[in-house]
């Protein structure tokens, strides 16, 4: 038990500056008997002048865990696993099963003719296409199929179930889940489908058919849910939008050629809580450096590069992951002088936003802070 409630202490008037006295841990035990306590003693702790976060950054390269993940396939089963999934675990979040923050990301393997048992949850999910021919997803019944780079939603409380062909290969995809926050937030449900399969509803990939056109939507289309309608989001149409905006603007200092994807009912973020982005760096280009109030994981979707972290540098190649924790600093470099390279990512903004959270802030020439308006 800690005994010493003068711990932290700070001097900046406006700030908690009690000293320990025999009266004053004497009143601290009688209010501990009675379920309660003096602010003062906690108070510069549980309110940091700026974000704290818990989790460290890291990679995971793709050369090392790819064989791990295929060696799943034959130690367990889809309907004993439930889901066959390696989940990516921060040294500092394994209680939560987090990759970063409070989001949770894992990559999940098929073969051909398998399929996951259908289920909902509280959880928002989302995944992005690694490698394999052949995978679909059927979300509430819209059935899509699922090539390289594709990233597909599966929003919170829709039915969803996830196989791969007969005739396709071995698949491995990247899952991003809220999962941590949402059990932080203790509003966690989770149910199996009565029958394990829900039924084909829509024409297949009729959600992209209808709504991934870019600048377009269908005419008079009611859309009420608080999700994208478009649930799957191509690649080839994504890379040659990177390609078009490259060809005019510079970009953002901080994160070059950048771009959200969106709900096109809205505009607004695809989910409520998570968000997901992809971003270009041309030949040799390089990022200024910031943070912002927000967990992300990166994916390299295309050609090499590296990220410094909190001042530590790691390099990446196509495939790997890494996470920047929030209101850490971190900037971007495309390793190679003829190629472009391409980062996926999803993120917790949509979350941070919504609750009024959110901030930036560059690293300036000097090393001094400046905000961003
Ligand atoms: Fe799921
Ligand atoms: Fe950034």
């Amino acid at each position: 038990m800690n005994t010493r409630f003068d711990s932290y202490r700070e001097t900046t008037p406006g700030r908690a500056n009690v000293g320990d006295s025999p009266d004053l841990l004497a009143y601290y035990g009688r209010l501990s008997e009675l379920g309660a306590g003096a602010l003062w003693t906690v108070a510069n702790k549980i309110e940091p002048w700026q974000p704290v976060p818990h989790s460290a950054p890291m990679i995971w390269r793709y050369l090392d865990l790819r064989e791990a993940v295929l060696r799943a396939l034959k130690l367990v089963s889809p309907e004993e696993a439930g889901r066959r999934v390696i989940y990516l675990a921060n040294p500092n979040r394994q209680d939560v099963a987090a990759a970063v923050g409070w989001l949770y990301s894992g990559l999940q393997v098929m073969a051909p003719g398998e399929c996951a048992s259908s289920h909902r949850h509280s959880a928002s999910a989302l995944r992005f296409i690694m490698e394999g021919s052949g995978a679909f997803t059927n979300v509430d019944g819209h059935k899509m199929t699922l090539g390289r780079n594709d990233f597909v939603l599966t929003p919170n409380g829709t039915w969803h179930e996830h196989g791969v062909a007969e005739n396709g290969t071995n698949c491995i995809w990247q899952d991003g889940l809220d999962i941590p926050l949402v059990n932080a937030l203790e509003a966690g449900f989770y149910e199996v489908h009565p029958d394990l399969r829900q039924a084909i509803s829509y024409p297949i990939d009729e959600s992209s058919s209808m709504w991934g056109s870019p600048g377009l939507r269908p005419a008079g289309a009611d859309w009420q849910r608080r999700y994208s309608p478009l649930l799957k989001y191509e690649w080839e149409p994504t890379y040659e939008a990177l390609c078009r905006y490259a060809a005019v603007y510079d970009g953002s200092p901080f994160d070059a050629i950048h771009m959200d994807y969106v709900n096109p009912a809205t505009g607004g973020p695809v989910m409520t809580t998570m968000g997901a982005s992809i971003q270009m760096l041309r030949p040799g280009e390089r990022t200024r450096a910031h943070r912002e109030v927000g967990n992300f994981v990166y994916q390299c979707a295309k050609g090499s590069g590296w990220s410094i972290i909190n001042g530590q540098r790691y390099d990446w190649s196509e495939r790997d992951i890494f996470v920047v924790p929030s209101w850490t600093y971190h900037e971007h470099g495309n390793s190679s002088q003829t190629e472009d390279t391409c980062l996926f990512s999803f993120h917790d903004l949509p979350a941070m936003r919504a609750l009024g959270l959110y901030r930036q802030e560059a690293l300036g020439e000097n090393g001094g802070h400046q905000p961003i308006t």
